[in-house]
């Protein structure tokens, strides 16, 4: 399962890239502004910093206007990859951007019909969004078992399921149960995989068993 970032905030970034666990970010004009940064400086940076798929999202609405800003953003750097949201435009400038080569991460999925024309017009991405489900009462996992369930009676589909809106780590754990292959994480729910109450406790416990043996462990 590959760990992408859902932030536009370099600071955080750099700091879990650190980890060594993060494969990829994903950022949202939403989280552009709240980084209150200028967006190609930001992307230019976050590309800097993770060598693996990097979503800047376009903001045209239309195909013509979408493939020229694609066209802009892909000069950023070769980790760009093209957010288009999932419109009859946005699936046409699809068509038009993975036929080139180019890595594309269709977003704003809310249901299987929808995740099956992605893969159809050769997304690399299908970014379905399961909090902002779970927030209207549909419960959000359901729709990634419905695609991991459809795109696996169909070899030719080569896109990728990235897992989006992410709000807690019961998603990860089950996007990991139902073999989703990206999981994108908000920094905060990145941070809460690690933490159990027994580990805490039970290191607490090894630290003050050792101290009572006085030794320590020699310096290579
Ligand atoms: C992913 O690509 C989206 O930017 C993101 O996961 C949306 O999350 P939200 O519903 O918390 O805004």
């Amino acid at each position: 399962m590959k760990f992408f970032v859902d932030t536009a905030d370099v600071a955080e970034i750099q700091d879990l890239a650190a980890t060594g666990l993060v494969d990829g970010v994903t950022t949202n004009p939403s989280l552009v502004a709240k980084a209150g940064r200028n967006f190609v400086d930001v992307v230019a940076e976050i590309c800097d910093i993770v060598s693996g798929p990097v979503s800047a999202e376009v903001v045209a609405t239309d195909t013509d206007g979408m493939l020229r800003q694609a066209h802009a953003l892909r000069k950023i750097a070769p980790n760009v990859t093209i957010k288009l949201p999932l419109t009859p435009d946005g699936l046409r400038a699809c068509k038009t951007l993975s036929d080139d080569g180019t890595m594309v991460n269709v977003t704003l999925c809310f249901s299987a019909a929808q995740a099956i024309l992605a893969a159809k017009a050769g997304a690399t991405f299908i970014s379905p969004f399961v909090g902002r489900l779970d927030d209207i009462g549909q419960t959000g996992m359901e729709l990634i078992a419905d695609i991991m369930a459809i795109y696996g009676n169909y070899p030719a589909f080569k896109t990728e399921v990235l897992v989006a809106s992410v709000r807690n780590p019961l998603h990860v754990i089950e996007a990991g149960r139902l073999g989703a292959d990206v999981v994108t994480l908000p920094p905060g729910v990145l941070r809460q995989l690690y933490g159990h109450p027994l580990t805490d406790k039970g290191l607490a416990a090894f630290l003050s068993d050792w101290e009572k043996t006085g030794q320590t462990i020699p310096e290579v």
